[in-house]
Parts: structure tokens; sequence; C-alpha cells
């Protein structure tokens, strides 16, 4: 019994000491960089599905401007992934690469050159829990390369 009583103190204390970075780091805000090697820096991104709100903040860390190594963030059910991205080549960078009104873009960000940095923040209802979900870079070329898994709960 006083062993158990122990180990639930512990448990409070690392509770208590836990809190402050929790508060801290906001499950439902991620964020992602790309570079002039035509990369992500993260395959697979995850937000539970107690988020309301996702935003997603899209780094470009090299220096090519985005005329030559744009890069965009693009949320699709992972089946309308390459319609999307052929789709988006067609709407060129005067559209970001997305087709106007596509219903099948859940969430995207505008294509950005280095240095820069955008976010999007949509709504949570867009997604159903524990469904097959990607992301894409939709930039001319870089899809092969630029894309992951986006979990969900
Ligand atoms: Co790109």
């Amino acid at each position: 019994m006083k062993s158990m009583r122990n180990t639930l103190a512990a448990g409070a204390l690392l509770g208590a000491l836990a809190l402050p970075v929790l508060a801290q780091a906001d499950p439902c805000r991620v964020e992602i960089s790309g570079n002039d090697m035509m990369q992500y820096d993260k395959q697979q991104l995850s937000v539970p599905a107690t988020c309301k709100e996702i935003t997603v903040t899209l780094h470009h860390v090299g220096k090519q401007p985005r005329e030559v190594m744009g890069h965009d963030w693009v949320l699709v059910g992972t089946a309308d992934m390459a319609a999307v991205d052929q789709a988006g080549l067609a709407a060129g960078l005067a559209n970001n690469y997305v087709q106007p009104g596509d219903k099948r873009v859940l969430a995207h960000t505008k294509v950005i050159g280095g240095g820069e940095s955008t976010s999007v923040t949509f709504p949570a209802s867009l997604l159903k829990k524990g469904g097959d979900y990607s992301y894409l870079c939709t930039f001319p070329g870089h899809s092969a390369l630029m894309h992951g898994k986006f979990s969900f709960g």
C-alpha cells in the first residue's frame, strides 16, 4: 500500500512538471520544412483527433526563389494525391499549383520560396478519425519526393 501511494505521488509530481511543457507544445499545431534539395524534413505528421482546428506551418529553409524551387503543403485523401497534383500543374504558379475550387484539396498553403514561411489553419471537421490522408508539394515534379502521411487520431 505504501509503495502504491509513493507511485501515485510520483505520478502526480511528474504530471505537475509535465504540464507547463504540454501547454507550450500545442499538438494541433505542427511544422514542416522544405529545402533546396526538393525534400520535406518529415515523412509523417500526426495530430490527435481531439483537435478542433489544425494549423500547419511550412518553412522553406533553402535559398532558391519560389519560381525555381517553390514549395507548398497540400492535404488530400491519399487516393486523390496523383489527380490533385496533375490538376495543380495545369493551374500554374498563379494559383499556387492548386486547381481553384478543387474539392479534393482539404487544405493547402501558398507556394513559398527560400527563407519564407507560411501557415494554413483548417477545421478538423474536414477529417475523419483514422482516415488515410497524405500531403504533397504540388510544385511541378516535386511530389515524387515531397510527400508524406498525415494521421488524424
Ligand atoms: Co516543392
